[in-house]
């Protein structure tokens, strides 16, 4: 047996042995943690839609809001501060409203609130040894988790390795530094609209002035136009700017990257053959392939947008985080950084370790992926609910409805700032939650949870309907 194949399978062996050693393993623990879900559940359970707030809990709960502005020194979007209780899509509020919320953390509650196996899975990790995991010192945990990740990413491309972090913007600054070790170039080819995260060379990745306000500019990245549907030159021109910044900056170019489905920039949806020649291009100047799944992983369908897109093969570097409770890099041996390029003192909590390997394991074991899966039939309900009402009672005020899976926009009223944001406010006092994405126009974003049901689709429907007339 080849070494490499033999040292996988010692691992597999000592990961098996290691498991009875688990104190989490233990039948007693387990009952207790069974009976401190269920005794939650039960409170949990009363929480069946849509409730206002309760006048005796809301001048508390204007004095917490008012303290969260006062140390933040701004005040919050949304009057939010949460009770910890939730069913489903539901959500309850300190002063005791309920609302529908569709925004989930922008992204990261893909089972909804309170979902009995990811309450489970977080209580086993709050009860080991450590808070915290690091790259120095990790747990079982942490192998269980990349592990998975590695099978399920290495099935339809040539990743192999994963690294973690703690939130989506690290994950992508791992992912540039391997792309620039590798390839020696200071630029980088992104995306007209993009959005990569909060860091200073994220935000400069970010094609947004609002949040780079007062930075400055470092002018190490190349812009591409996103696919845009009304233009049937849309792919062709995109392929002509590529090349053209190369054959100014060539040698220079370390990256690619793009968000496979634009996020915070639109929802905007390009075909596989908008990316391909793009694609053929960087392989052959060997430039790296970056998807930035950070929000699209688990949602469009297939775990991987490259896997619903079908270009896996091209992907040099991946990187996750949101519903994956942690940051992930996923990268080719080609990518592996020399020693000392990324580490970090946290890799992760212990909890979310165990949440996103319990969130991972049930969207790829209970048929939520695929043509038929329980993600195309909530994206195909929602976007017909959506083009009901712009058809009937909502005529022409909730146009262009699209997205992938469980990522949803529409573009409501004008399309204007002000409009939209009175828009979700206006929703928010009625019950439900949502936000917005893109520039012009400004659309309405739904990050729909996986556990949505029909019945909970009507819901959203009246309580769409009555927000929109009440802003006509
Ligand atoms: C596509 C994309 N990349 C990166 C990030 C940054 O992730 P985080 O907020 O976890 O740092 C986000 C967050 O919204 C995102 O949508």
């Amino acid at each position: 047996m080849e070494t490499a194949e033999r040292s996988l399978v010692n691992l597999e062996r000592q990961i098996k042995m290691l498991a009875g050693h688990s104190i989490t393993e233990s039948k007693e623990i387990e009952k207790h943690i069974n009976a401190a879900v269920e005794e939650v559940l039960r409170r949990n359970r009363e929480i069946t839609g849509p409730r206002p707030p309760d006048p005796e809990m809301a001048i508390k709960f204007k004095e917490l809001t008012e303290r969260v502005a006062k140390l933040r020194g701004r005040g919050l979007f949304y009057p939010y501060v949460g009770s910890g209780a939730g069913n489903g899509v539901y959500v309850e509020l300190e002063d005791g409203s309920v609302k529908l919320d569709l925004i989930n953390g922008i992204g990261i509650h893909l089972m909804g609130h309170a979902h009995p196996n990811v309450i489970r899975a977080g209580i086993k990790g709050a009860l080991s040894d450590i808070v915290m995991q690091g790259n120095l010192q990790l747990n079982q945990d942490h192998i269980r988790l990349t592990e998975l990740l590695v099978k399920h990413a290495s099935k339809n491309s040539r990743l192999k390795h994963c690294w973690l972090s703690t939130c989506g913007t690290i994950a992508n600054e791992n992912a540039l530094k391997m792309a620039r070790q590798k390839n020696s170039g200071r630029m980088v080819l992104a995306m007209e609209n993009a959005f990569a995260g909060r860091s200073t060379m994220m935000a400069e990745l970010t094609d947004n002035p609002a949040y780079k306000e007062g930075l400055p500019e470092y002018n190490e990245v190349l812009r591409i136009p996103f696919y845009d549907k009304k233009d049937p030159k849309s792919s062709e021109n995109a392929l002509a700017k590529m090349k053209e910044h190369y054959a100014k900056h060539e040698k220079k170019i370390s990256t690619f990257v793009f968000e496979p489905m634009l996020g915070e920039g639109g929802y905007t949806v390009a075909p596989r053959e908008y990316f391909l020649p793009m694609l053929e291009f960087c392989k052959e100047k060997h430039i790296a392939v970056w998807t930035d799944e950070v929000q699209t992983f688990c949602r469009t369908g297939e775990l991987f947008a490259f896997e619903t897109l079908g270009f896996g093969s091209y992907v040099d570097l991946c990187t996750i985080a949101k519903t994956a409770q942690v940051g992930a890099t996923l990268y080719t041996e080609e990518y592996n950084p020399k020693p000392g390029l990324v580490a970090g003192t946290f890799s992760g909590s212990t909890p979310s370790l165990t949440t996103g390997y319990e969130i991972l394991r049930m969207i790829t074991e209970e048929g939520y992926l695929g043509a038929s899966g329980k993600i195309q039939s909530i994206h195909k309900k929602f976007i017909a609910m959506l083009n009901d009402l712009n058809e009937n009672e909502c005529k022409g005020l909730l146009r262009d409805a699209g997205g992938l899976g469980l990522m949803i926009a529409v573009t409501p009223l004008d399309g204007t700032k002000d409009k939209v944001n009175a828009l979700l406010q206006k929703m928010f006092q009625n019950g439900l939650m949502a936000f917005s994405c893109g520039k012009t126009p400004v659309r309405l974003r739904f990050l729909i949870p996986a556990v949505t049901t029909e019945k909970d689709i009507d819901v959203v429907k009246e309580l769409l309907k009555k927000s929109i007339l009440e802003m006509k």
